[in-house]
């Protein structure tokens, strides 16, 4: 059973604006983070991440709701007892320090320890971000990834139970950046410490997290599992902001004892598994990667249905191609497996194709 390190209980927090209005940027949020967690917060720009993670440092109080570390309440601890540290996106390191200095600027404060603990403690965190060999040099000898671990270190050294990490690596290029994230995972792992993680980015958050929190407009959308958010969206908002997927509206109708889907465009039968949908208006998700072209025989699975397409796009990934293809007015987005250079042909634009998908795969959304 994973044991809980943080819990946060109905929090709420509202800006006054200087406009004179109100922003409401924690709507209630109930959240618990275990120990040895890599949690994701993620969500668009101005959805309260930034917020709820100032709220856990210190940095902004609560309106109402509380959050315990191990049980006991902080709201009352001050910013700088609190066991937590922040990394932010612009590394924030004393340029006229040398990277040992600014990593134990933190220990140096702290008298107590003597020289030998500080070094071991030094040494480790070194370690860990894999710079050994660079604790002569000053920041602006060092690469944006260096820099950024040398963050990471300094926030690291005085061994907080929780990292809070505020979108640390948008100001990377897009390969150092995937290095980081492994690296990132890596450290997590080794050290132990919580890490609760700030992105916009959703295949950052898939990637690397334990758990996704999606937060829209001050709340949680949903909270899982990176598969779980990804297959099972609870939402249109979850379903549209991980992932592509192609949002199709319409009907949902009974007719001689059958289920089915209907829009102005297209029809299609649905199992009695979307029975509580009946004369509901939806909308259904499907991701381009849950079409596939006649490879499957229909006849071996009786929840396979298909649609008739004219191609309007082809665009080539290497080892995919996505086909953007339509029925009448209705767009369609299908990423599609290939193996050969043949193969592409049948998909050329204009071309008219049949794209099947496996109806208990879709979702549906009220
Ligand atoms: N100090 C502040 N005063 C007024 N409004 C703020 C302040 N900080 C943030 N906000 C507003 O609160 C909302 C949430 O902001 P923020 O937590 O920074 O979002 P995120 O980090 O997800 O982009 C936004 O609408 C933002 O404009
Ligand atoms: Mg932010």
């Amino acid at each position: 059973m994973p044991r809980t390190l943080i819990s946060i209980d109905n929090a709420c927090k509202t800006y006054d604006t200087p406009e004179g209005g109100k922003v409401n940027a924690l709507k209630d949020i109930n959240l618990n983070i275990n120990y040895n967690e890599f949690v994701t917060l993620l969500g668009p720009s101005g959805c309260g991440k930034t917020t709820l993670l100032k709220t856990i440092s210190g940095f902004e109080s609560l309106d109402s709701g509380d959050i315990k570390i191990e049980g006991k309440s902080i709201i009352n601890t001050p910013s700088y007892k609190r066991p937590v540290n922040t990394v932010f996106q612009n590394y924030a390191l004393f340029p006229h320090m040398s990277v040992k200095k600014n990593i134990t600027y933190g220990l140096d404060i702290n008298k107590s320890l003597d020289k030998a603990e500080k070094d071991k403690k030094f040494n480790y965190v070194l370690n860990l971000i894999n710079l050994e060999g660079f604790e002569n040099r000053m920041p602006h000898q060092l690469s944006g990834g260096q820099q950024q671990r040398v963050a990471l270190a300094r926030a690291i050294i005085n061994e907080p139970k929780i990292l809070l990490l505020d979108e640390p690596l948008s100001a990377l290029d897009k390969k150092l950046r995937s290095n980081m994230q492994i690296e990132l995972k890596n450290i997590q792992n080794q050290s132990g410490i919580s890490f609760i993680f700030v992105t916009h980015d959703q295949e950052e958050a898939l990637s690397m997290s334990d758990r996704i929190i999606v937060m829209e407009n001050g709340s949680v959308s949903q909270e899982g599992k990176p598969e779980e958010i990804y297959y099972q969206p609870k939402n249109k908002f979850t379903a549209d902001f991980i992932g592509e997927t192609n949002l199709i509206n319409g009907l949902v109708e009974e007719e001689n004892g059958l289920i089915k889907f209907k829009n102005e465009n297209f029809e299609f039968h649905l199992t009695k598994d979307f029975q509580q949908y009946i004369n509901k208006k939806v909308t259904f998700s499907i991701r381009p990667e849950q079409f596939f072209t006649n490879d499957v025989p229909k006849e071996s699975n009786p929840y396979i249905s298909n649609f008739n397409v004219e191609v309007i796009q082809r665009l080539f990934f290497g080892p995919n191609i996505k086909i953007v293809c339509k029925i009448k007015n209705q767009i369609f987005h299908c990423l599609l497996k290939i193996s050969d250079q043949e193969t592409i042909k049948l998909f050329e634009k204009n071309k008219k194709i049949s794209i099947y998908f496996d109806v208990t795969k879709i979702k549906l959304f009220e």
